[in-house]
């Protein structure tokens, strides 16, 4: 799916698919530098790291694993509360392994850092974040995170994985939602 195939429910393209594969090509082989000759595991949360997945793995110039993890916000708090329930859990034990969550988006943090604790309990070589964006306006807790794509603002981005009500994930490109389309 292409911007022009939004209509009018796309404000505006944020980044293109070009900006996209330009910046995971760097990250990819900054992240190849970083953990030569160590035993690299990528783990990607579902479903919004898909696509982030798919292209920064396919421009690492080498083998390395995937696993991935399905996780949801507990009962009637929002994802806002930071409380998550793993419902798909990883295949793989990571003990001594060096993990690097592959994401789609930082918005408050939250998500992540419970992610991270919970990694970190597993007793793992390290465990470090990607992330292709973050919106640093919204943090709720300082959350270290080894490589960002791109610092965007606080607004609703759709495309490349991103959603609203599990549409437009497969916009190619990132861009702003028209608020018609969510008020
Ligand atoms: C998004 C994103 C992160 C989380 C970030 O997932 O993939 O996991 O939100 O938000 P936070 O920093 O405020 O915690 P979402 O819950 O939208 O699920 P999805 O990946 O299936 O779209």
């Amino acid at each position: 799916m292409d911007a022009e195939h939004m209509g009018d429910s796309l404000e505006r393209v944020l980044l293109t698919e070009e900006q996209i594969h330009a910046r995971l090509a760097e990250m990819a082989a900054q992240i190849w530098a970083d953990y030569e000759g160590k035993d690299l595991l990528l783990v990607g949360v579902l479903k919004g790291a898909v696509l982030v997945m798919a292209d920064l793995m396919r421009a690492l110039p080498g083998s390395v694993p995937m696993d991935w993890m399905a996780i949801s916000s507990y009962g009637s708090g929002t994802k806002s509360s930071g409380v998550v329930r793993i419902i798909k859990d990883l295949d793989t034990d990571i003990t001594g392994k060096h993990v690097l969550v592959v994401e789609d988006i930082i918005d408050s943090g939250l998500t992540l850092s419970w992610i991270r604790s919970n990694l970190s309990s597993r007793s793992p070589a390290s465990v470090e974040i990607c992330t292709l964006l973050r919106k640093p306006e919204v943090a709720k807790v300082a959350i270290d995170v080894k490589y960002v794509g791109f610092d965007i603002p606080n607004e609703f981005v759709v495309g490349y994985g991103l959603d609203y009500d599990e549409r437009f994930r497969n916009l190619r490109c990132i861009g702003t939602l028209a608020p018609k389309v969510y008020s």
